[in-house]
C-alpha cells in the first residue's frame, strides 16, 4: 500500500477548557479528495489548521508525505490553504494576486509569468490577469484564491468552507469545478464543510466529526448506507428512527421487536440482546394505496401530509403506533404527481435489507 500523504496519530488540541480535537487518528491518501464534515464547532477548522501548521497539537503526531511536522513551520510545509473569506488583495490585479506567493519567496521573474498563466488556466481564468478583484464575480474571486494557492505547487491543498459565501447555484457549479481541478492537478485536497450534500457530492472519502471526535471515515455511499451510529445516520441525509429491542440471538440471526414495525430478523452482529435503534431511509419505504402483495415489512397507515418539491414528494405517514414516518416518493417519467389527502389509508413496505440497526 502507498504510504499516506497525511498521517494524523492520536492528535488532541485543547483551548483552555475546550477540547477542540479529541484523540483523532486518520490517514489521508495521495491524490485523495477528502472531506471533513460535521456541525459548526466540532473541530474541523482546528484539525485543518494543525495540518497547515497554524496550530500545534497538545498530544499526538502529524506527518506529511512521510515527514514528521512537529517542528516544521507553516511556510515550510508542502501544503497551502484556501480560506472561507477568499483573501485576495483588492488593490492588486488578478495576475499580481496569483503571483504574490512566488514573488515573496524570490522566484526568478522569468519563471513567474508562465506559472501565473498556468495557474489561471487551471482555474479557467485565462485573459483575466489584468483585472482587479472588484471587476470579478464572487465565483471568479474564489478561483483567484485557488490559483494563488495552486501556483505554489503544494502536495496538499487545504480548503476551509471555500464555497460557503457563494449562492446555491454558483456553489454547485464550483463543486463540480473543484472536483475537475483536483483530477487535473492530481494533488491531495482536504476540504472542510458543514454541508453534507457538498461532502457527499465531491469527496472520495468523508470523515464525520462531532464534538472533536471522529465518528466514522468512509466513502460517501458507505457512510450513507452503513452509518455506524445515530449521529452519522442523522447528519447524513434524512432518516426514520425507531426504538426497538433485540429479544433473541440464535443461529446467526437476531429477532428484533419494534412497536412501530413489528418483528424483524437481521443478521447477528454478536452484541447480544438489548435496546437498539432501527434506521430506515425515506427512499427505502414504498408507499401503496392498496395492500401490497410483497414480502418484507408491511404496515398499514394513514397519510398525514405531502410536501411536494418538484422531482419528488416527501409523504408523512402515521402508523398505527401513532409514530409519524417520512417516505420519499420520486415522480418518475410519464408519472403525474398524485395528490394524496390527509387521512387517506395507505400501506408501506420495507425490505429487511434496507433496515439498519444501530447500537447505542
Ligand atoms: N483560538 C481558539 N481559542 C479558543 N477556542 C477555540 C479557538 N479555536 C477554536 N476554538 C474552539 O474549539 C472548538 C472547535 O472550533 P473549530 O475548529 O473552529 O470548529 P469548526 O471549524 O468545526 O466549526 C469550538 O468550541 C471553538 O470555539
Ligand atoms: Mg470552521
Amino acid at each position: 500500500m502507498t504510504p499516506p500523504m497525511i498521517a494524523i496519530d492520536n492528535v488532541t488540541k485543547t483551548f483552555g477548557e475546550t477540547t477542540a480535537v479529541d484523540d483523532v487518528s486518520l490517514n489521508i491518501h495521495p491524490n485523495e479528495f477528502f472531506a471533513l464534515l460535521g456541525p459548526s464547532g466540532c473541530g474541523k477548522t482546528t484539525l485543518l489548521r494543525m495540518i497547515a501548521g497554524f496550530e500545534q497539537p497538545n498530544v499526538g503526531r502529524l506527518t506529511l508525505d512521510g515527514d514528521d511536522m512537529t517542528s516544521v513551520p507553516p511556510n515550510r510545509r508542502p501544503v497551502n490553504m484556501v480560506f472561507q473569506s477568499y483573501a485576495v488583495f483588492p488593490h492588486m490585479t488578478v495576475a499580481d494576486n496569483v503571483a504574490y506567493g512566488l514573488v515573496v519567496t524570490g522566484t526568478p521573474k522569468a519563471e513567474i509569468g508562465p506559472r501565473v498563466d498556468e495557474a489561471l488556466h487551471m482555474v479557467r481564468l485565462e485573459g483575466y490577469g489584468s483585472r482587479k478583484p472588484n471587476q470579478l464575480s464572487g465565483g471568479q474571486r474564489q478561483r483567484v484564491a485557488l490559483a494563488r494557492a495552486l501556483i505554489k505547487r503544494p502536495k496538499v491543498l487545504l480548503l476551509d468552507e471555500p464555497l460557503s459565501a457563494l449562492d446555491r447555484k454558483l456553489r454547485e457549479e464550483m463543486q463540480l469545478e473543484l472536483v475537475r481541478l483536483q483530477h487535473e492537478v492530481g494533488i491531495t485536497f482536504v476540504i472542510v464543510t458543514h454541508d453534507q450534500e457538498e461532502a457527499l457530492s465531491m469527496a472520495d472519502r468523508i470523515a464525520v466529526m462531532d464534538q472533536g471526535k471522529l465518528l466514522q471515515v468512509a466513502p460517501p455511499g458507505e457512510l450513507y448506507d452503513q452509518p455506524n451510529c445515530r449521529m452519522v445516520a442523522d447528519f447524513i441525509g434524512k432518516t426514520n428512527f425507531f426504538d426497538a429491542t433485540v429479544t433473541s440471538a440464535s443461529q446467526g440471526e437476531l429477532t428484533i421487536a419494534s412497536a412501530d414495525l413489528g418483528e424483524l430478523c437481521l443478521p447477528d452482529d454478536g452484541e447480544g440482546i438489548g435496546k437498539v435503534e432501527i434506521a430506515v431511509r425515506p427512499e427505502k419505504i414504498d408507499l401503496f394505496r392498496e395492500q401490497p402483495q410483497t414480502t418484507g415489512i408491511i404496515r398499514q397507515g394513514t397519510i398525514d401530509q405531502q410536501a411536494f418539491f418538484g422531482e419528488a414528494s416527501h409523504v408523512y405517514i402515521r402508523l398505527p403506533s401513532d409514530r409519524q414516518i417520512v417516505c420519499h416518493r420520486p415522480h418518475g417519467r410519464g408519472d403525474h404527481p398524485e395528490r394524496l389527502h390527509t387521512g387517506d389509508p395507505c400501506w408501506i413496505s420495507i425490505d429487511q435489507v434496507d433496515v439498519r440497526m444501530l447500537r447505542g
